[in-house]
């Protein structure tokens, strides 16, 4: 089933050429093809601490799990970008945890795992219109929060989650592995509660994107990151009266 399809911009040797796409679930037999993708990806990052490479079995679990891949095919049927989507329920990786979620919220939540744009197709706000049809898809099956984890350095990627409506809860090490000694690296874990508007903000403060002490401060003190700004680069933090984290079932 096509979710979407439409135009885009494909830049080759410097030139612009407008080329049609598609978005679909892929199912476990293109699951190479999102993993060559990746790999091609990470390959290209200067700084490769802001992808967590998710390996295929880990991926194929997930899939059996309930996650989806929403993959976007070119006009050759070539995957040029994927948004890859798991759900935790109980476990303990359920991000749910890292923001307070009460218990019985578990159930409705959401990872946003990874999206990945080939190089040559960025621009075209593929990570955006990827999250927009997630998020209506999740909700029509019943989930109502998404969580994500975001490196703070990776100002495109947190640009366009916040964008969408995800809101910087926390700011915390993940992906520790202790048989290598390695203490995890630096994210923010952002929420969206789709059923949720805020009401009644009783503070703001102005963060510059690259200020973490500012930012833990501030979380730690019970503000959000509300909004960030592309053009300043500084990120809208605010406190809540109502920011309760009593969530209803
Ligand atoms: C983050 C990512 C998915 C965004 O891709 P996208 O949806 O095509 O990005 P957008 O369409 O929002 O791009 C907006 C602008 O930022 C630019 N841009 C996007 N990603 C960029 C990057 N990694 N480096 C430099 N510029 C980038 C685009 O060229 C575009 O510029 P323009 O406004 O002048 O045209 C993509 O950069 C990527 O695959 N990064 C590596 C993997 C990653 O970090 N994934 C997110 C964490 S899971």
């Amino acid at each position: 089933m096509i979710l979407n399809k439409g135009n885009l911009l494909k830049k080759k040797n410097d030139v612009m050429e407008l080329e049609e796409y598609s978005i679909k679930l892929l199912t476990k037999d293109r699951l190479s093809e999102v993993v060559e993708l990746e790999h091609k990806v990470y390959e290209d990052l200067a700084n490769k601490d802001i992808l967590y490479v998710d390996s295929y079995d880990d991926m194929y679990q997930e899939l059996v799990n309930g996650g989806k891949i929403l993959g976007v095919l070119n006009s050759k049927d070539r995957l040029i970008a994927y948004r890859y989507i798991s759900v935790p329920g109980s476990r303990d990786h359920n991000m749910g945890l890292d923001v307070g979620l009460p218990h019985e919220q578990l159930k409705k939540v959401i990872h946003l795992e990874t999206t990945v744009v080939d190089p040559i197709y960025r621009g075209n706000g593929l990570q955006d219109l990827t999250l927009q049809i997630a998020s209506k898809m999740v909700r029509k099956e019943g989930y109502r929060h998404l969580l994500c984890t975001v490196s703070p350095y990776n100002f495109y990627s947190l640009y366009n989650v916040m964008k969408n409506g995800l809101k910087i809860k926390s700011l915390k090490k993940k992906y520790a592995n202790p048989e290598d000694e390695n203490d995890g690296t630096w994210r923010f874990v952002l929420h969206s509660d789709l059923e949720r508007t805020f009401k009644n903000p009783i503070d703001t403060v102005i963060s510059k994107w690259a200020n973490l002490e500012l930012q833990k401060t501030l979380i730690d003190d019970g503000y959000i990151g509300y909004e960030l700004s592309k053009e300043t680069k500084q990120l809208n933090y605010m406190k809540f009266e109502d920011d309760t984290n009593e969530i209803s079932a």
